[in-house]
C-alpha cells in the first residue's frame, strides 16, 4: 500500500502562502500530475511530501502512516528533480549505486538492482561512462535510474524532462509512461506543461496561487473545466472567452454578445442564475462555413479573418468577431485569406458558460 494523503496542508514562507489548505488523496499505483503556472506551489507541495520542507499546518500520510515526523530517507520515496546533478567524476554505475551504498546495501544486491534498472532504462551499454560522455536524454535516464534502484513506494518527480529539447522530451515522456506501466508505482509528477499533464496523468491536479482548482482525469478536465482558469489553462490554442448576455427568444435562450450569438440547450441555460455570463468555446468548436456543410442561417454570424496559421494537418484561423478576436481550428481545406469574411457558428452542444465575476463554470 503506497497511497499518499495530503490533509489540509498549508505552507507559509513569511508572509507568502505558497500552499493553502491542500487536500488530496493519491491512490496506490496512480500517476498524479500537479500542473499550474510558475509559482503556484507545485514544488513546495512535492517537497513537503518528500519531507524536504516542513508544512506550516496539516499532515501527510504515506501508505496509511503519518510521516510528518519522519525524515526524507525514512519515507520510502524517491525524488527526481529538474536539475538532477549527477556526480561528474563517477561513472553511470556508481552514480546509480551511490544511494544504495549510503544505505549499506550489500554489494551483490547493489549490482543486481543497478543492472536491472539499467536494463529497464536501456542504458546498460553506458554503465562505465562518465555523465559528460552521455547525451541529455541518457543523463536523464541515469537520474531516473538512481530513483528506481531505491525501489521506493512513491516516486516524486519535479519537472524531470524540462532540461530536454522538444523531441527528446516527447520521447522520454513515452518512456516514462512505459516505465510507470512496468513498475506500477505511485507517482506524483510536477510540470507546468499542460501537454505533459494531459498525456501522462491518470489524474491531474490543477493549481493556482497555492490552491487546487480542480482534480480530475485528463478528458474530464478538458470537457468539464470547473472554472475559467482551468478552461484557459488546459488546451492549446486555449478556449475563447466572450462576454454575453442571456435573453429569451421565443421558447429559447440565446447568449448574445458583441458580434455573435449562440442558442443554448435549454437544460444548460437553466443552470445560469444570472443574465450576464462569459461564453467559452474551444477552437475546434467554432464551425467555419466552407460550403461543404450548409450552416443554418439561424445562429450564424459574420467574422473577418485576421491572421492565418497553417500547421499542415490543421489551420488556426484568428477571427475578428465584433470587437474580439477568437481562434478557430479547422482542417487544411478550411484555409482562408486574411481579410476574407466568413460565416461562423459555435457548436451549441460544446459551448461553456462561466460566472463573469467568480469564473466558476455553469456548464
Ligand atoms: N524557500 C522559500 N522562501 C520563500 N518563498 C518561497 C520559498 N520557496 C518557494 N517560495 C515561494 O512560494 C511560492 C511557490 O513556489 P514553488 O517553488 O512551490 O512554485 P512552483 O509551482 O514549483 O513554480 P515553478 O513552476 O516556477 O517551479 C512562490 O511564490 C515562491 O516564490
Ligand atoms: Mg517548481
Amino acid at each position: 500500500m503506497a497511497d499518499v494523503v495530503l490533509e489540509h496542508i498549508t505552507k507559509n514562507f513569511g508572509s507568502v502562502t505558497a500552499v493553502r489548505d491542500f487536500n488530496l488523496t493519491v491512490h496506490d499505483g496512480e500517476f498524479t500530475v500537479l500542473v499550474g503556472p510558475s509559482g503556484c506551489g507545485k514544488t513546495t507541495t512535492l517537497r513537503i511530501v518528500a519531507g524536504l520542507e516542513e508544512q506550516s499546518s496539516g499532515s501527510v500520510y504515506i501508505g496509511g502512516r503519518k510521516v510528518d515526523d519522519l525524515s526524507p530517507k525514512d519515507r520510502n520515496i524517491a525524488m527526481v528533480f529538474q536539475n538532477y546533478a549527477l556526480y561528474p567524476h563517477m561513472n553511470v554505475f556508481d552514480n546509480m549505486a551511490f544511494g544504495l551504498r549510503l544505505r549499506h546495501t550489500p554489494p551483490d544486491e547493489i549490482r543486481r538492482r543497478v543492472n536491472e534498472a539499467a536494463e529497464i532504462l536501456g542504458i546498460t551499454p553506458f554503465l562505465k561512462r562518465l555523465p559528460r560522455e552521455l547525451s541529455g536524454g541518457q543523463r536523464q535516464r541515469v537520474a531516473l535510474g538512481r530513483a528506481i534502484v531505491r525501489r521506493p513506494a512513491v516516486f516524486l518527480m519535479d519537472e524531470p524532462l524540462s532540461n530536454l529539447d522538444a523531441k527528446l522530451r516527447t520521447q522520454m515522456r513515452m518512456e516514462l509512461l512505459k516505465l510507470y506501466q512496468r513498475l506500477g508505482s505511485t507517482v506524483i509528477y510536477v510540470t507546468h506543461d499542460q501537454v505533459e499533464a494531459m498525456t501522462m496523468g491518470t489524474r491531474i491536479v490543477v493549481m493556482k496561487d497555492g490552491e487546487i482548482q480542480q482534480v480530475a482525469p485528463p478528458q474530464e478536465l478538458y470537457d468539464h473545466p470547473a472554472n475559467m482558469f482551468v478552461a484557459g489553462f488546459i488546451g492549446s490554442p486555449p478556449m475563447n472567452f466572450l462576454p454575453a448576455r442571456l435573453r429569451q427568444d421565443g421558447g429559447r435562450v440565446v447568449a448574445a454578445g458583441d458580434g455573435f450569438q449562440v442558442t443554448l440547450p435549454p437544460e444548460k441555460a437553466a443552470l445560469c442564475n444570472a443574465a450576464d455570463v462569459v461564453v467559452g468555446v474551444r477552437p475546434e468548436h467554432i464551425v467555419v462555413d466552407d460550403g461543404s456543410v450548409p450552416l443554418s442561417v439561424d445562429g450564424t454570424f459574420e467574422a473577418v479573418v485576421d491572421v492565418v496559421e497553417p500547421l499542415g494537418h490543421e489551420v488556426y484561423l484568428h477571427l475578428a468577431v465584433g470587437g474580439h478576436t477568437v481562434t478557430a481550428r479547422v482542417g487544411p481545406a478550411g484555409i482562408r485569406k486574411p481579410g476574407e469574411s466568413v460565416r461562423v457558428a459555435f457548436d451549441i452542444n460544446a459551448v461553456h458558460a462561466f460566472h463573469p465575476d467568480t469564473g466558476v463554470a455553469y456548464f
